[in-house]
C-alpha cells in the first residue's frame, strides 16, 4: 500500500496548497515524500486516472483543479481517526460483491482492518441470500477483522455493527433507529444493512467479514420498485446529498472504537446501547422463517443476539434468524 500512502501525502500537499490556488513544485512533493521527481510524475498520472484534474505547468509546478466525488483512500486516509480500521483500503469502482473480495483477500492473509469499498456492485450480497442493489453513489463496504473470540460469540460482531453505523448516521445530524436484526431504518424505512460472514476451524475464527451497505446519495429510483415502500437513502432523508467520506471515516472509527469495547469484555455496554437504539419493544410483530411464522411480542434479545417474542399464550421463546414485520397496532 507504499503507493496509496504517497499518493495520499501528494493529494494532501496539493490541498493544502489549493485554498490559495497555488502551485507545489515537483522538488518539493519529491523531497516530501522522499521520492524522485519522476516518480512524483508518476503518481501525478495516476491520480489523474482516479479522477482527480491536476494541473502541470513547467518551472511552476502542480495545481489541484479537482478532487473525484469518490471513496479513494487517497481521500479517506486524511480524515480516518483509527489505528487499526481502514488503514489498508482497497477501493473499486465498480465490483462485483466488496464481502466477496475481503473474503479472497482474506483467505490470502489481508491484516485486521483491511477496508474494500466500491462506488457501485453488480451482484451484491443480502441476508438470507438475497440479491442487494448497489448503484453508484451509496456506500458499500466490507472490513476484514480477525477478532480472538470463541465462534459462538462471532454474532456479537453484527449488533456491534448495527449500533456503530446507527452513531455514524446520526452525526449526520439523522435519526436512525435499528430495527432486528441488524437493518438502520430512518423515518420506519431502510437505509442501511448488514452482512457478516464467518470463516472458523472448529470453535477458532479464521476471519469475519462485515458488510455494510448504506443507501447514502444513489438515486431513490434505483432502489427496486417492491422495496422502495420501505427504504430510502441518506440524501432523500435529510434533503441534500451527504459527504460520504466523513461518514464513512467516522463509521470506521465507531466500529472500532466498539470493537475494542467488546474485545475489552464490555459485550453488555453494546447489547445496551443496542436495545437502546431499537424500538421495537413491546411492538407486535411477525417474524417469519425459512419454515413458518411466529406471532407475538417483542421483547427483546438475548445474549447472542437471538430475539426474543412473547407468544400470545405468555410463554417466551428466542429465534436465530428470521424476517420481522412490524405490526401498525401495540399488543394489549
Ligand atoms: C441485508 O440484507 O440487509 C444486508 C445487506 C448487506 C449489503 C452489503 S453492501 C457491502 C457488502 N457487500 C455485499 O455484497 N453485501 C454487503
Amino acid at each position: 500500500m507504499k503507493g496509496h500512502s504517497t499518493e495520499a501525502a501528494v493529494i494532501k500537499a496539493l490541498k493544502e496548497k489549493h485554498g490559495d490556488c497555488d502551485y507545489i513544485s515537483g522538488e518539493d512533493l519529491a523531497a516530501q515524500s522522499s521520492i524522485s521527481r519522476a516518480a512524483i510524475w508518476k503518481h501525478v498520472k495516476s491520480l489523474r486516472q482516479k479522477g482527480y484534474e491536476i494541473e502541470a505547468t513547467p518551472r511552476r509546478g502542480y495545481r489541484l483543479l479537482s478532487s473525484p466525488d469518490a471513496l479513494l483512500a487517497e481521500e479517506l486516509f486524511p480524515l480516518l481517526a483509527t489505528t487499526t480500521f481502514g488503514r489498508t483500503i482497497v477501493y473499486k469502482d465498480t465490483i462485483d460483491s466488496t464481502n466477496r473480495y475481503a473474503k479472497e483477500l482474506a483467505e490470502k492473509g489481508a491484516e485486521e482492518g483491511t477496508v474494500v469499498i466500491a462506488n457501485e456492485q453488480r451482484r451484491g450480497k443480502g441476508r438470507l441470500d438475497r440479491r442487494w442493489v448497489s448503484p453508484p453513489g451509496g456506500i458499500w463496504l466490507s472490513i476484514i477483522l480477525r477478532p480472538a473470540i470463541p465462534l459462538q460469540e462471532a454474532s456479537k460482531f453484527t449488533l456491534l455493527a448495527a449500533v456503530a453505523a446507527a452513531r455514524a448516521i446520526e452525526t449526520a445530524g439523522l435519526n436512525p433507529e435499528i430495527k432486528w436484526p441488524n437493518d438502520i431504518l430512518i423515518g420506519g424505512k431502510k437505509v442501511c444493512g448488514i452482512l457478516l460472514e464467518i470463516s472458523a476451524q472448529s470453535d477458532r475464527i479464521d476471519y469475519l467479514v462485515i458488510g455494510l451497505g448504506i443507501n447514502a446519495n444513489n438515486d431513490l429510483d434505483t432502489i427496486p420498485i417492491d422495496s422502495r415502500e420501505h427504504a430510502t437513502t441518506l440524501a432523500a432523508a435529510l434533503g441534500k446529498k451527504i459527504d460520504r467520506r466523513s461518514l464513512v471515516a467516522t463509521l470506521l472509527l465507531e466500529l472500532e472504537n466498539r470493537s475494542k469495547t467488546l474485545l475489552a469484555g464490555g459485550w453488555q455496554e453494546i447489547l445496551d446501547e443496542w436495545m437502546k437504539r431499537c424500538r421495537m419493544f413491546g411492538r407486535h410483530i411477525i417474524l417469519r422463517m425459512l419454515h413458518g411464522e411466529v406471532e407475538g411480542e417483542f421483547v427483546g434479545v438475548d445474549q447472542s443476539g437471538a430475539i426474543r417474542i412473547q407468544l400470545p399464550g405468555g410463554e417466551i421463546k428466542s429465534f436465530a434468524a428470521g424476517d420481522v414485520s412490524v405490526k401498525k397496532q401495540r399488543l394489549t
